[in-house]
């Protein structure tokens, strides 16, 4: 009998970051301010300014990282610091950063897994035309996809090209800057992701063009939708909210075109993207080599009637359990809702490792793709002790069960790639600053004083360097 849970040889493990969450340096260097530098400005909460200050300290980083045994690592590629200005003429301090930083990765064994976008669009291309909007956004995109990848095409294999699109969808004003004009207007969510798969085609291509065995896909912000109960209502509202929260972009991905039943929703209810002819080709030519998932947790989906009140996903801004402020409705399709089976996280994200499992099984069933978990984590209120340590066993449980969850999948037979959980270091959370921590590294900061930002290592640093050491056999 073939051994249990096994992880494949060459398996890569790792963790991941973003540019906005740990750089600083936002307009240091020639990069100009990205829509990010402007979104995160909150009261009270850490901004993109200083974040975990890994433009000045990468060396520092990757040296955990080597001490850690990650053989790969997954960050993103700043547009801004490329292209202060969004197009026109490169930014040689920028792109020699990045060099500095793939450089120092291989020559310690990493492999560098960079995203093209997360999340950040120049605030010259906002300024411009309102960013994504705007069709334009597309070739601007390109133009950056294509110098970037021609760039670094001898260092980097794998490419993720665009970060959680679903995530931007749901949560698109805090994601995008959105002018007044448009905040009623939930079409142009959905244009913006149709400009976005554009731009995931075109990167695809391009990587297929020009990076000799290069390999690329799309990083998707996932969670599987289970039905609220066994009554065929739930069932059917579950299998809507899949079909527009799920495979209405893996569709895209893998199939070169829109999920039908999530497509007539939006269409029915005037929220279909505008397409131009040809769009749909280009999909297919910018076929996918692999899906990248960011899993976090699982939702649960019921009957949401006809006259129901359309929403968006809430979030916990408090970080106190039960304050979820609401949950996306789509009326007639599906509403979601809170899994009465499951554990929460203190900012009420349901906890569920089968989840993964279940996911990795299905996608890989539907579309015959590897697959790469670039992130996976749990955001927690840390404490740095007297003595220097952290003591968060809560992340060694969280993580534990999540690839044990990987290795049933891959006994199953499903082709999985990397694991990268989120997050390397502490970093700017989305939505809660510094309070909510990811890392397997601490950084010594808080939201309101930056402290020496010194590197600490966790209790999960030591316990994920034993994971990968034995190539994750060794669980407990
Ligand atoms: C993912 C994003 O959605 O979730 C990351 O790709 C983000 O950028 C992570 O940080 C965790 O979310 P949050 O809101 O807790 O920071």
């Amino acid at each position: 009998m073939k051994d249990q849970y096994k992880f494949p040889a060459g398996f890569l493990w790792g963790a991941a970051t973003s540019a906005y969450q740990v750089e600083g340096a936002a307009e240091e260097g020639g990069k100009k301010k990205s829509q990010q530098d402007i979104l995160n400005i909150k009261p009270g909460l850490a901004d993109a300014s200083v974040a975990s200050d890994h433009y000045h300290r990468y060396q520092e980083d990757v040296a955990l990282m080597k001490e850690l045994g990650m053989n790969s690592y997954r960050f993103s590629i700043a547009w801004a610091r490329i292209f202060p200005d969004g197009v026109g003429a490169a930014n040689p301090q920028g792109v020699a950063f990045y060099h500095n930083l793939m450089d120092e990765l291989i020559a310690n064994g990493i492999t560098p897994i960079p995203t093209l976008y997360h999340y950040d669009m120049p605030m010259a291309l906002v300024e411009k035309y309102d960013g994504w909007i705007d069709r334009q956004s597309v070739a601007d995109f390109e133009y950056y996809a294509k110098f970037v990848i021609k760039e670094y095409a001898s260092k980097v294999k794998y490419w993720l090209t665009i970060n959680e699109q679903s995530i931007i969808v749901q949560y698109w004003t805090q994601k995008c800057l959105i002018p007044e004009k448009y905040l009623n207007n939930a079409q142009i969510k959905y244009q913006i992701n149709h400009h976005m798969n554009l731009a995931h085609a075109i990167s695809c291509k391009l990587v297929h063009e020009l990076v000799p065995g290069g390999q690329v896909g799309a990083a998707l912000g996932y969670s599987p939708i289970y039905p609220l109960s066994s009554r065929p209502e739930d069932n059917m509202a579950a299998q809507n909210a899949n079909d527009l929260r799920n495979y209405f972009y893996t569709d895209v991905y893998f199939k070169g075109h829109y999920n039908k039943a999530a497509f007539t929703y939006l269409e029915k209810n005037g929220l279909a993207p505008e397409m131009q002819p040809g769009d749909e080709d280009l999909f297919k030519e910018g076929y996918s080599d692999f899906l990248a998932i960011n899993y976090y947790s699982s939702d649960v989906a019921t009957v949401a009637p006809e006259d129901a009140e359309r929403r968006t996903s809430g979030f916990n801004p408090t970080g106190v359990k039960g304050q979820m402020e609401g949950f996306e409705t789509q009326p007639g399709f599906y509403m979601l809702g809170l899994n009465p089976h499951l554990e929460t996280t203190d900012w009420d994200w349901a906890i569920d490792p089968m989840g993964l499992t279940f996911l990795l099984r299905d996608l890989y069933t539907r579309y015959d793709r590897p697959l790469m978990i670039t992130e996976n984590g749990m955001g927690a209120y840390d404490t740095l002790e007297d003595d220097g340590t952290v003591h968060d066993q809560y992340r060694i449980d969280y993580l534990k069960e999540h690839i044990k969850a990987i290795k049933h999948a891959i006994d199953d037979g499903v082709e999985v790639i990397s694991y990268n959980p989120w997050s390397f270091m502490d970093l700017v959370s989305t939505s809660n600053g510094f309070k909510k921590r990811y890392g397997f590294v601490y950084i010594n900061r808080t939201d309101e004083d930056l402290k020496d930002l010194k590197r600490i290592k966790k209790d999960s640093y030591y316990w994920y360097q034993k994971i990968i050491a034995s190539n994750g056999t060794e669980l407990d």
